[in-house]
């Protein structure tokens, strides 16, 4: 595809690949400037439930003027081929930032989980539900200043494939993309609402401050059944630098209830953003913004089978099926 155009673009490089889409580095042939291009699969463009979903929810995200949501320019069909052009981020994602340089010291975790509350309720104020706040999912820019190393931009509104699994694009049994930020409602295909993503973000905040997110199992089933039953795992076992306060605030975010979780994302991060005042020992909090900051007490987790926290998923070849092979 490199060197082809796609509407007004041409893509000049691949960024990279997830579970749907090959993401470009292209030009805007009108203006001139440098932008990332994605490239849905085929598939999902002859889906209609898909097809519908993914032109609303981005012109929903498009509309949405926010510092930490990312700049959508343009969202489109060209020859059978859905795609969406948008802000180019130099820098990678939090997937990227978190295997260079995790898990981060509590005010780094705090600083970086409030720029993405920030956004996922904006967002909630227009109605609009993420549905995969994850760790690819969040684009990491150079920031200003020292106070503020790095700026984030939440990405992907609407592309997730989860809730279309239970609408009929997959066949039963065939699970899409990580389960391990996915909210118990979202699993039991109830309605969603803002607090699904205040969930997905609990975990990974967790992430964040553990090296692993909160549950982590040897299938795709069990997984999906520790995020409806099990009760979240103690944070402090991995982190036991961190105050009993800020590990009690992010249990609240993964109550599998959504009523006992914080009203807003912002809440849950202010909260957690004062229960850490108490943290013994913290730093500065104005590490590089792609620095591995101060040395952080981190008890190991026990190797399981499943991919480890720092390991990427093979990246599918650009026309294969979409979908994961059924669960073993
Ligand atoms: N606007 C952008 N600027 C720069 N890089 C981007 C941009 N959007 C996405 N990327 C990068 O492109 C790669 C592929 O993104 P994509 O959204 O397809 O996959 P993902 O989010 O990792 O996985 P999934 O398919 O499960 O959503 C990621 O590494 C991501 O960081
Ligand atoms: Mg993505």
């Amino acid at each position: 595809m490199v060197g082809r155009r796609i509407a007004g673009y041409r893509l000049d490089g691949e960024i990279g690949r997830g579970g749907m889409a090959v993401v470009y580095r292209a030009k805007d042939l009108r203006l001139r400037r440098t932008v990332a291009v994605k490239l849905l699969a085929p598939e999902l463009a002859r889906n209609e439930v898909f097809r519908q979903r993914f032109m609303h929810e981005s012109e929903a995200a498009a509309a949405i003027d926010h510092p930490h949501i990312i700049p959508v320019f343009e969202a489109g069909e060209h020859e059978g081929i859905l795609f969406i052009a948008m802000r180019y981020v130099e820098g990678g994602d939090l997937r990227g930032l978190l295997n260079r340089g995790g898990p981060f010291p509590i005010e780094r975790a705090a600083r970086l989980a409030l720029q993405i509350a920030s956004a996922l309720d904006a967002a909630h104020d227009h109605d609009l539900v993420h549905r995969d706040v994850k760790p690819g999912n969040v684009l990491v820019a150079a920031g200003t200043d020292s106070e503020h190393p790095e700026h984030l931009y939440l990405a992907d509104f609407g592309l997730t494939k989860k809730s279309l699994s239970l609408s009929g694009l997959t066949s039963v049994g065939q699970i899409v993309g990580t389960l391990d930020y996915a909210a118990p409602e979202q699993i039991s295909g109830k309605p969603l609402d803002g607090r699904c993503d205040q969930y997905s973000l609990g975990c990974v905040v967790f992430e964040m401050l553990a090296g692993t997110p909160p549950f982590r199992r040897e299938s795709d089933l069990a997984l999906l059944w520790a995020h409806l039953n099990d009760p979240p795992p103690e944070l402090r076992t991995h982190r036991p630098d961190l105050p009993a306060a800020a590990a009690a605030v992010i249990t609240r975010a993964l109550a599998k209830a959504p009523a006992e979780r914080y009203a807003s994302c912002l809440q849950f991060v202010a909260e957690l953003r004062a229960a850490s005042a108490a943290a013994p020992g913290r730093g500065d909090g104005a590490e590089p913004w792609n620095g591995a900051g101060p040395p952080t007490q981190v008890v190991p987790v026990a190797a399981g089978p499943g991919p480890g926290p720092g390991s990427v998923p093979e990246p599918p070849a650009w026309a294969a099926p979409v979908v994961h092979p059924p669960p073993r």
